[in-house]
C-alpha cells in the first residue's frame, strides 16, 4: 500500500457490491468471508482499493440501502469483528477500504423511526424525518406532488397510536426508506458519530449514497407539471425542491473536518446524479468532498465526439477545483455496459429501463468495445471504479425469471419495470459446481446457464480473456509514471472518429470509434492492444496503448 496522502487522486477502485461477490457460509449470499478469501484475486487484479455496498443490518428491502443500524454488520454478511478482520487484511494486502454510508434516508426498521412511529405528531422523534399532514380535508391527499425514485408517490400515510390514519412521511425511495430531516441538528450530530465509528475500525473512506439529496425546500413546494402531467426532472442550477440543492454543502464542510482529524486523512466519494460537470464539482470544492462518481462519462454514448467532450469538460471544471476526475461505465445501478455497449443506443440511462425498451444487444460488439472502454478509462487523468465482473466482461442478464426478480422498482413500478437485478447476479467464480464457486450451494438470484465459461477459472489462464486484459491494464498503469493523475493532451490524429491523446513523459492511448481501421501514430512501440493489430493498423472499436 503506498503511504501518499493523495492516492485517491489516482485509485483504481473496484466495487464490491457484497450480496453478490463470494459466498463464504453456504447461504447463497455473498458475505464478508466470502469477500475475505477472495482478496488475493483482487490484489492480483491491481486494484488500489475496495468500495463495499451497505453491509449493515437492513431488511434487505433495497439491497441493504434501507439502514437499521449504522453501527453493525448484517448477521448474513458476519460480524463486526469479521469487518474489523477485513479491514485489516485488506491493508496487508495493500488495498484500502471504503464503505458505503447511506446519509438521506434509514430503513423504516431504524429505532428512530420506530421511535418516531410511537411517539406521534409533534414529537422530537418525528422532528428527525420529515413528517407532514396530508392535504385535503381530511388529510387524506399527500402533502406535495412528489414521486418516489422508483415509482408512485413520495409519500406514505401512517396509522397513529389511536387507529386513525395519521400524518405522511416523506420518501424519495421505498416506503421503506423515510427521508431524514438534515434541518434536524441531532441528525447531523448522529452521522458525524457514525463516520468515527468507523473511521476509528480503520476504514480509509466512505462512499456517499443520494450525496445530493439530503436537503429539501423548507416549504416541499409542489413540483411543476407538465403538460402531459408528468413531473418536470431533472435538477437546475440549485433550485430543485430536493436534489442538488446548494446547502447541502454546509454538511459536508463538517465531514470533511472529521476525516481530516484522522492520520492518515479519510477519503469521500459522493454519489451525485446532477445536471451538469459544473453542479458536480461544487461538491468537490477545496474544503468539501474529495471526489465524485462522473456520471456524465458513464452516460455518453460509445462516439469520438460525445466521449471526447465529456472528458474534456470533466477535466476542465474538475481542474478548476483542483479535484482528479473520475471515470467510471458500470455499477449496481445501471446496465452493464458490455451489453450497453452492443446496443443501437449506447448512452446509459440511469436506473432501469427495460431492457426490451432498448432494443437488442449485439454481445459480441459490446464487448470488443467494452476491451477498448477499459483502456480507455484507465488512460484518464485520476481516478478510476471497476465495477465487479467487469473484469470478466459479464454482461446484463436479461432473462431473469419474473418471480426471482428483488429490486422494489419492479414492484413500485407495478410490475412494469423490471429493475437493477440484471446487473446484480452472484459472479462465477469456477467452470462448474453448485453457484459457479460463488457459494458452496445457491445463490440468491439465478445465474445464467454459461456463466461457467464467463468465470475467473475459465479465464485466468487464457491470454486473451477480458481478465487477462485488466491485469495487464493495470499492471502497466503502475508502471507508466504518466498514467494516473496529470495533464492529457490530444494528438492530431485524434478526430472524429478516433480519439488520440498523450501523456507525458512517454505515453499515448489511441481508441478507434470509426468502422475503418486507424493508423497508430508513428515512432511509437505497442504496449498493450484490445485485439491485435489488423496489419499494424487498429481496427474499428479497438484501443491501443503505446509507449512514446
Ligand atoms: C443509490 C444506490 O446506489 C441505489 O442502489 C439505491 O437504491 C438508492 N441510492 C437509494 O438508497
Amino acid at each position: 500500500m503506498t503511504d501518499a496522502k493523495d492516492w485517491w487522486r489516482s485509485a483504481v477502485i473496484y466495487q464490491v457490491y457484497i450480496r453478490s461477490f463470494a459466498d463464504g457460509t453456504g447461504t447463497g449470499v455473498g458475505d464478508i468471508r466470502g469477500l475475505r478469501s477472495r482478496l488475493p484475486y483482487l490484489r492480483e487484479l491491481g486494484v488500489d482499493a475496495l468500495w463495499i455496498t451497505p453491509w449493515y443490518p437492513s431488511p434487505m428491502l433495497d439491497g441493504g440501502y434501507d439502514v437499521a443500524d449504522y453501527r453493525d454488520i448484517a448477521r448474513e454478511f458476519g460480524t463486526l469483528a469479521d469487518a474489523e478482520q477485513l479491514i485489516s487484511d485488506a491493508h496487508r494486502h495493500g488495498m484500502r477500504i471504503i464503505i458505503d454510508i447511506v446519509p438521506n434516508h434509514t430503513s423504516d426498521r431504524h429505532v428512530w423511526f420506530q421511535a418516531a412511529l410511537e411517539a406521534g405528531p409533534g414529537s422530537p422523534e418525528r422532528a428527525r424525518y420529515v413528517f407532514r399532514p396530508g392535504r385535503g380535508d381530511d388529510g387524506s391527499l399527500p402533502p406535495n406532488n412528489w414521486q418516489s425514485t422508483f415509482g408512485g408517490p413520495a409519500w406514505t400515510r401512517v396509522t397513529e397510536a389511536d387507529g386513525q390514519p395519521g400524518e405522511w412521511y416523506l420518501h424519495l425511495f421505498d416506503s421503506s426508506q423515510p427521508d431524514l430531516e438534515w434541518g434536524n441538528a441531532e441528525v447531523r450530530e448522529e452521522f458525524l458519530d457514525i463516520l468515527r465509528f468507523w473511521f476509528d475500525r480503520g476504514v480509509d473512506g466512505m462512499r456517499i449514497d443520494v450525496a445530493h439529496g439530503m436537503i429539501k425546500h423548507p416549504e416541499l413546494p409542489d413540483l411543476p407539471a407538465t403538460d402531459g402531467g408528468e413531473l418536470l426532472e431533472p435538477p437546475r442550477e440549485g433550485d430543485h425542491p430536493y436534489w442538488d440543492r446548494d446547502d447541502v454543502h454546509e454538511i459536508y464542510r463538517d465531514w470533511r473536518t472529521v476525516a481530516d482529524s484522522y492520520d492518515p486523512p479519510r477519503v469521500f466519494v459522493a454519489e451525485a446524479w446532477v445536471d451538469s460537470p459544473y453542479r458536480l464539482a461544487q461538491y468537490v470544492r477545496p474544503g468539501g468532498l474529495h471526489t465524485a462518481f462522473n456520471f456524465d462519462y458513464l452516460r455518453a454514448p460509445w462516439s469520438a465526439a460525445e466521449l471526447r467532450k465529456t472528458i474534456d469538460h470533466t477535466l476542465e471544471v474538475f481542474g478548476t477545483v483542483h479535484a482528479p476526475a473520475t471515470w467510471v461505465l458500470s455499477n449496481h445501478d445501471v446496465e452493464r455496459h458490455v451489453t450497453r455497449y452492443g446496443r443501437e443506443q449506447t448512452a446509459a440511462l440511469a436506473g432501469s429501463n427495460r431492457p426490451d425498451e432498448l432494443g437488442e444487444a449485439d454481445e459480441a460488439l459490446g464487448t470488443r468495445r467494452a476491451r477498448a472502454a477499459i483502456l480507455l478509462k484507465l488512460a484518464l487523468p485520476g481516478s478510476a471504479y471497476i465495477y465487479q465482473g467487469e473484469e470478466l466482461g459479464l454482461p446484463e442478464v436479461l432473462d431473469l425469471p419474473e418471480h426471482a426478480l428483488q429490486d422494489p422498482i419492479w414492484k413500485r413500478s407495478g410490475y412494469t419495470k423490471r429493475g437493477r437485478d440484471g446487473c446484480r447476479v452472484p459472479l462465477p467464480w469456477t467452470r462448474y459446481g453448485p453457484s459457479y464457486g460463488f457459494g458452496v450451494d445457491g445463490s440468491w438470484l439465478p445465474q445464467p446457464a454459461d456463466w461457467g465459461a464467463r468465470s475467473v477459472q475459465a479465464q485466468q489462464d487464457d491470454p486473451a480473456s477480458m481478465l487477462a486484459l485488466y491485469r495487464e491494464a493495470l499492471r502497466l498503469r503502475r508502471d507508466f509514471r504518466a498514467l494516473g493523475e496529470g495533464q492529457l493532451s490530444w494528438l492530431p490524429d485524434s478526430g472524429a472518429a478516433v480519439l488520440a491523446f498523450e501523456r507525458r513523459p512517454g505515453f499515448a492511448c489511441v481508441v478507434n470509434l470509426g468502422d475503418r481501421p486507424a493508423e497508430l501514430p508513428a515512432h511509437s512501440r505497442v504496449q498493450l492492444t484490445s485485439v491485435p493489430l489488423d496489419d499494424g493498423m487498429l481496427p474499428p472499436d479497438a484501443a491501443a496503448w503505446l509507449a512514446t
